[in-house]
């Protein structure tokens, strides 16, 4: 698969990021709990480094509970904050202000002994396109929240959003963009429709989905097309065609439109809670 991608874009993104992490105590980066190394962009190691750091493995509700489990370990085991939420319905979200006076504790208590009291921890929400950074703001800042703008010793023009008394969230998320050039993480972002799918070719994704679910979900499949999965990706892919009555004018089988709806399945966890990348294994 061929992925186009305008550089002008990444550099300015990267550029005002490092601007605007100079602002603020905490990075909070959002990765998809289904794939949390795909949806990540280890560059914001190198640029976040000497902030605290919070994971967020958001759209938790869609992966496997279990695996979520294992990567809140894996990560925290790397030295960072970890909380599963579910941005949408705002599951999770709650613990999160908890967890941000905790990954900033240095940070208050250096306040503190120099006699600096009350001052919020400022944070910024990072991520790749559609990991749920803008459904992630307004859950959590709710409707509560007030804007404060053009304070004295900040950048002009920056929106802060004053969440309380403890904490100030910048109002745009910082972007980071995916190891496009790893032809798995561009497997994986497509396999959860983080890249658009008019430059994909939906059969191979179909395909390459089937393969992995036969493999690590035994069951799923037989159980929502009723069919048989000890055949071959592409036989499995052809009584899903039939079964489900996807056909072309002429009668022929319409292999497209199945494999767009085992993806489609997936992606809106008609599937199930499913996950794609494991903690054990590298991509
Ligand atoms: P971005 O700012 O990082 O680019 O992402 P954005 O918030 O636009 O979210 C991208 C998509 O992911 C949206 O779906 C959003 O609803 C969905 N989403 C975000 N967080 C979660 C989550 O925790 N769980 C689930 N299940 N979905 C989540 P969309 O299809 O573009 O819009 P919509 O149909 O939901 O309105």
């Amino acid at each position: 698969m061929n992925y186009q991608w305008y550089p002008g874009h990444m550099t300015k993104a990267r550029r005002m990021m490092q601007e605007d992490i100079k602002l603020i105590d905490l990075v909070i980066e959002l990765v998809d709990a289904r794939i949390p190394l795909s949806s990540r962009n280890p560059d914001i190691d190198e640029l976040g480094k000497n902030k605290a750091r919070l994971i967020l493995l958001n759209k938790a509700d869609l992966a496997n509970e279990k695996q979520n489990e294992l990567w809140s370990a894996y990560f925290k085991e790397k030295g960072f904050f970890v909380v599963k939420v579910n941005s949408k319905n705002g599951t999770g979200i709650k613990a999160i202000n908890g967890v941000i006076q905790e990954a900033c504790q240095e940070k208050i208590e250096r306040d503190r002994r120099r006699g600096i009291k009350n001052r919020p921890v400022r944070a910024m929400v990072v991520g790749i396109p559609n990991v749920g950074k803008s459904t992630f703001i307004n859950t959590f800042a709710g409707k509560a929240c007030t804007k404060t703008g053009n304070k004295p010793g900040v950048t002009k023009g920056k929106q802060w959003i004053r969440l309380n008394k403890n904490v100030e969230l910048l109002d745009t998320p910082g972007i980071l963009w995916p190891k496009f050039e790893d032809q798995t993480v561009g497997l994986h972002l497509a396999m959860v429709g983080s890249i658009k799918d008019e430059i994909l070719n939906v059969d191979e994704l179909g395909i390459q989905l089937i393969h992995f679910l036969k493999e690590h979900y035994k069951g799923v499949l037989a159980e929502r097309y009723e069919c048989d999965e000890s055949g071959t990706d592409v036989e499995v892919l052809e009584q899903i065609a039939v079964n489900r009555g996807c056909r072309l004018k002429g009668n022929d089988l319409d292999y497209a439109k199945a494999a767009s709806t085992v993806v489609e399945d997936f992606r809106s966890g008609r599937l199930g809670k499913i996950t794609i990348e494991f903690p054990e294994r590298k991509v």
